[in-house]
């Protein structure tokens, strides 16, 4: 065996050694390690079987030391599309997957794995940071939308999208496989849950017209798993209310929105010490999670997150599993210091499987 091919048999061999143990399945381990040398010396790869795709975005999940969700790794529901060659077929199954990760509000995790990469030009990409996001356009009296989105929108103009230049438009996805040059399709409507932001005491709050979409989908992280990498692998969770309310309608260079919050709730901004931006900022996240329950949306709090990320790490813990993570993501960022996980250190190595992001 060539030494590429060796790297990628001793990564496999990592892989299903953990996986097949997992699964309680290690009389397997010799026989199906024999098919995939054999497999990897005549094609220079291989090929998982369902329960090891499964399995492994499962662990990926898992070892994703940044997310405060992973107590329900286990409960991943992984759609197999490796099958799929079309532009056309790949846009239906992410359709397929808004929809079934949506569940009209009860919102179920899930991940939509595409063909493994071939090599550096035969991918199946997906160029959206997320399956549903708002666009963001610069004008001369500032960015209307979302900034984040702004370059990835004027690629989409440029390959003839034309926004309502709302506030909130949604973007349409776009899919590049082999570097055939990307392909653009739009979303159904219907098929985009959004939650419009009220408050349960303040009436004004609707008048601010916020909203934001249920589902958050990332598409643009590659997962790996025992060697292999699939760069078109988009995956769901649910929201923890503070992505939303401190993050994308709070950050002064995304929504912003606190300014203006303040204003209306009638404190002065020209103060720091009356804490004007921690006041704006609680009723913000107050609205999000109300919003959201009402309209019978799966969302998280900070605090029941917190409360759940315990038990995970009680869980590996259990398993004989070191516990990895990334504190400073962990946290989160309204009052971090009320939960246990500010206080205490994190390991932030790096275990695959894993997902990480797109080199190109
Ligand atoms: N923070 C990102 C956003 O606000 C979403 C990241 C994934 N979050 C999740 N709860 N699974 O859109």
């Amino acid at each position: 065996m060539y030494s590429s091919q060796e790297e990628l048999f001793i990564k496999a061999e990592e892989f299903i050694t953990i996986c097949y143990r997992e699964l309680n399945k290690v009389e397997a381990i010799d026989d199906r390690l024999e098919m995939i040398k054999n497999e990897i010396k005549h094609t220079d790869c291989y090929t998982h079987t369902f329960e090891e795709l499964e399995h492994g975005a499962k662990m990926a999940w898992r070892n994703s030391n940044r997310c405060i969700g992973r107590l329900f790794w286990n409960s991943l529901k992984v759609f197999d599309k490796r099958h799929l060659m079309t532009e056309d077929e790949i846009f239906q199954s992410l359709c397929h997957h808004i929809e079934y990760a949506t569940n009209d509000g009860k919102i179920r995790p899930a991940i939509t794995i595409f063909r493994q990469d071939l090599d550096e030009s035969k991918q199946v990409k997906i160029l959206n940071h997320q399956l549903i996001r708002y666009a963001g356009y610069e004008t001369e009296f500032g960015v209307i939308g979302d900034s984040k989105s702004v370059g990835f929108t004027k690629e989409c103009e440029k390959l003839g999208w034309q926004g309502e230049r709302t506030h909130f438009d949604i973007l349409p996805i776009v899919i590049e496989v082999d570097g055939r040059g990307p392909t653009l399709f739009s979303l159904p409507k219907e098929l985009v849950l959004e939650v419009e932001i009220t408050h349960p005491e303040f009436t004004w709050f609707n008048d601010l017209q916020i909203k934001w979409y249920a589902v958050p989908i990332i598409s643009d992280m590659t997962l790996e798993i025992g060697g292999i990498t699939y760069s078109g692998s988009p995956f769901n969770g649910w929201y923890m209310g503070t992505e939303i309310g401190a993050r994308n309608l709070a950050d002064s260079n995304r929504y912003n929105l606190l300014p203006k919050i303040a204003s209306s709730m009638g404190l002065p901004i020209d103060s720091n010490l009356s804490l004007w931006k921690d006041k704006a900022l609680v009723e913000l996240n107050v609205a999000v999670l109300f919003s959201y329950k009402e309209q019978g949306i799966s969302i998280v709090d900070h605090h029941t997150a917190a409360q759940q990320f315990l038990l995970f790490e009680e869980q590996e813990k259990k398993c004989g599993r070191p516990l990895t993570g990334d504190w400073t993501w962990l946290i989160p960022p309204v009052s971090p210091a009320t939960t246990h996980i500010f206080h205490q250190d994190y390991k932030d190595a790096f275990v695959l499987p894993n997902f990480y992001h797109r080199q190109t």
